[in-house]
């Protein structure tokens, strides 16, 4: 069994990019910080980052087959700035039935007006934002327990 984390457009550029408000931590930190939470689940952690709308799609797809087959806890989802325009990823999650959290380093809420509203939150299990990378190990953390919950 697995973890899917999926991460979107401008990602592949952290450390670099508005350390200020993403922190000067880099992707390859990010998969690091998510490595423990995955192996506490007892999980293998599967990070990806893509800057192209239809491959995140695919991989939601993908994610959604392993989800109804059962070797994967569900996916942690950093969409980026697709979180705010995007209704194919919206649509690709409920149609794939993929149990997803979604997730912001930044608190989505205390910036620019266009960042408060999310296309895929009211698809979502929940939502984190402005935990920085923790807010990643947090949500693997759901979805383990999630599991736990329903096997129960
Ligand atoms: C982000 C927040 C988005 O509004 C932004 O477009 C990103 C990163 C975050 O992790 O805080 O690319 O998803």
């Amino acid at each position: 069994t697995k973890v899917h984390v999926l991460n979107g457009p401008n990602l592949n550029l952290l450390g670099a990019r508005e350390p200020g408000v993403y922190g000067s931590g880099t992707l390859d930190d990010l998969r690091r910080r998510c490595e423990p939470a995955a192996a506490a689940a007892g999980v293998d952690l599967d990070f990806r980052q893509s800057n192209h709308e239809g491959e995140l799609v695919d991989w939601v797809h993908e994610a959604g087959r392993d989800a109804a087959a059962g070797v994967t806890l569900g996916a942690v989802l950093n969409l980026g700035a697709y979180t705010h325009t995007s209704i194919a990823l919206r649509d690709a999650v409920s149609g794939a039935g993929l149990p997803a959290i979604e997730v912001h380093l930044s608190n989505v809420h205390a910036r620019e007006p266009f960042r408060d509203h999310s296309h895929l939150a009211p698809v979502a299990i929940g939502v984190v934002a402005g935990l920085g990378p923790d807010g990643y190990a947090y949500a693997i953390d759901a979805l383990a327990r999630r599991r736990e919950h329903s096997t129960r």
